[in-house]
Parts: C-alpha cells; structure tokens; sequence
C-alpha cells in the first residue's frame, strides 16, 4: 500500500439498486455500516444485514431505515466464528429470500493473540477465512440460482486485504494449512492476520477459476487504510500508535463504503477472479505467483474441500 493513499474516484453516475436485493455481513460497525448506508442510498430494494448481535443489528436498522424508509431491511443472525450459526444462517436466508443479487462478505477481524473457535481453529483463521469458505459453498447453487431467476449474473465481493502481501508463509511454508493456522509455534502474531487475508485470496483466485462468470461473479476488494474502530482490540500502546497512524494516514470509512459498493456494483464481469486494490484489479503478491505459493494454493483448496464436506 502507498502512503499518502491516492485520492479515489468517485462512483459511476447514476447507479440505481431499485429492485435488487443485497446481503452484507458484519454491518453494525465500520465499513459494513458505512456499505449498508450507501446501498440504501442508491435505493436498494431490499437489504439483508448479516451479524452476530441481532439487538445490535436492530439499533442499525432503525438507523438505516431512515436513510431509505422505502427499503425492507432483515436482519439476520450470522456468527462467523460459529460453522452451525453460519449453516443456520444459510438456511434462514435461502428460506425467508427468494433470490439475491449481491453478497458482500466484508465480516472481519484481527488479533495478536491466540484464541480458538469452537471448532478448535485459530479464530481469526475461522472468521476470516473458513466460515467464509464454508457460507460461499452453502449459497453458491442459490445465488446460481438466483441469476437464473434473475437472468443476470450474481454478485459476490469478498473484503480482503494488501497486508496480504507480507506473510509468515514466506519464512515457513505450511505443510498441513490447516494444522500449521491453528498451531501456537506458527502463530505470529504481527502476521495472523495477514496470513489469514493470503488464504482468503488464494481460495477467491482458486474458486473463480472454476465458476462460470455468467452466473456468478466474485471478485475481492481491498479498501486500503481506513479510519474504523478495528484496532479497537490491540493492547493501549499499540491502540495509540495506531490511533496517530490512523489519524495521519487512513482514509475515512465513506471512502471504504464507495469502494465496496464499487466493487459489488459498478466493477463488471472482468473483475471476476480479480482482487481490486481500491477500484484498480491488481497481481496477486510475488508470495502467491512463486511456486511455493502456488503449492500451498492447491494445497488449502484441496483441504478446504474436504473439511467443508465433512461439514454437510
Ligand atoms: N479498516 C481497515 O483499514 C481495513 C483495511 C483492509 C481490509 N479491511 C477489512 O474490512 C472488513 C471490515 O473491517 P472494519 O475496519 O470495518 O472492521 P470493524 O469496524 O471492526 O467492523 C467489523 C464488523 O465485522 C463484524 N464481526 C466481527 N466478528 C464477527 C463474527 N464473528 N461474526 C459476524 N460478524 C462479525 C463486527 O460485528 P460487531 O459489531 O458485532 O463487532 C463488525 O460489524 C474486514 O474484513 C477487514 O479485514 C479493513
């Protein structure tokens, strides 16, 4: 990432969602609040706000609603930290909404320190990473589904992150991804979050691949530095380093909220597989195109599959 961040367009005139339907986890805080907001601007029809405190998500519809009162707002009980809140989650939305335009994976989280899921994975590995896998595989015949409905193609954005670039993986390659993200002798703290972004990116660049662009795009978006209460669970010293930066250098979060809402809208089909480094799609890091990288690539989707199928 380049400091100062450069200056970012602005969205494509007269962009109107009337009539579509778009899901967005992690919308009671941050750049999922600020998404929220923008979509409704632009007259979404009906917006489904995935989170984990469903009182939290109703203070955020009440704020929401006054924004567009013509919109229907759901809200929906969705733990990424949790495979059966995220089953659950699937199966209410599949249930209570016939099809959906645009799913905005954007729930996220970074910590320094090691703590675990229920399902025994590294936290962060699991938010960031495996429940996302995990609600992609549950909704794809449905958003299939719903293109066919709609006779265009669905949309999902998946929130990943530059910090990519720079990874633990570089100094020790996994063999077992799984095994290797949820051990403490590979838990480096500076980098979990990083590592948890790269394997985000590798499985949006392996599934891309393999889906037909006219039913389904994907693409994933990097917002740069943004001005949002994520730092809010590093330790004080750390939090008042981060505050300065923060206050220098991040941008504000409308500027995050623009570039999701540019990259689940405005980007077209050619951003399908392609990771958009603010509104531009940028190469996957020299990490990811080495060899290396590209065995544990082939590695994590191998794996990934499998204990995605040990879960249905
Ligand atoms: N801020 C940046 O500079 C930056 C840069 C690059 C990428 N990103 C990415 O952008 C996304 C949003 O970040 P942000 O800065 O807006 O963060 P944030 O302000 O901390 O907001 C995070 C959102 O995710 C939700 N969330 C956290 N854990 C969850 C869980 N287990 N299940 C469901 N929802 C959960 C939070 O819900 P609660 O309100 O319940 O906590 C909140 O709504 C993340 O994926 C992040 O990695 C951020």
């Amino acid at each position: 990432m380049n400091f100062p961040q450069p200056k970012v367009a602005s969205l494509p005139p007269n962009l109107d969602l009337h009539g579509k339907t778009a899901v967005i986890t992690g919308a009671t805080a941050g750049i999922g609040l600020e998404t929220a907001r923008q979509l409704l601007k632009l007259h979404v029809s009906h917006l489904i706000i995935a989170v984990r405190s469903v009182s939290k998500g109703e203070a955020c519809k009440r704020e929401l609603q006054r924004l567009n009162p013509h919109a229907k707002i759901t809200v929906l009980e969705l733990d990424m930290d949790n495979y059966q809140s995220v089953q659950r989650f699937a199966k209410a939305l599949k249930l209570k909404v016939p099809s959906v335009n645009i799913l905005l994976l954007n729930a996220g989280i970074g910590l320094l320190k090691l703590e675990r899921s229920p399902s025994g994975h590294d936290r962060v590995t699991q938010v960031n990473y495996v429940s996302n896998a995990l609600l992609i595989a549950e909704l794809l015949p449905y958003l299939k589904a719903s293109a066919e409905q709609i006779g265009q193609s669905t949309r999902i954005t998946w929130v990943g992150s530059r910090m990519y670039f720079t990874t633990s993986f570089e100094k020790k390659a996994p063999m077992k991804i799984g095994e290797h993200m949820d051990s403490k002798q590979f838990f480096f703290p500076n980098e979990r979050y990083n590592d948890s972004k790269l394997l985000c990116a590798m499985f949006m660049y392996s599934l891309a691949a393999r889906l037909d662009k006219s039913k389904v795009i994907l693409n994933m978006v990097c917002p740069g530095l943004i001005n949002t209460n994520m730092t809010d669970v590093l330790p004080f010293h750390m939090r008042m380093v981060m505050g300065v930066v923060k206050a220098l250098l991040a941008r504000p979060v409308e500027i995050g909220g623009r570039l999701f809402v540019n990259a689940s809208v405005a980007a077209g089909p050619e951003s399908h597989g392609g990771f958009l480094g603010d509104m531009e799609i940028i190469e996957p890091s020299p990490y990811l195109l080495s060899p290396a990288g590209k065995a544990v690539q082939r590695k994590l989707w191998a794996e990934t599959i499998e204990e995605l199928g040990s879960l249905s």
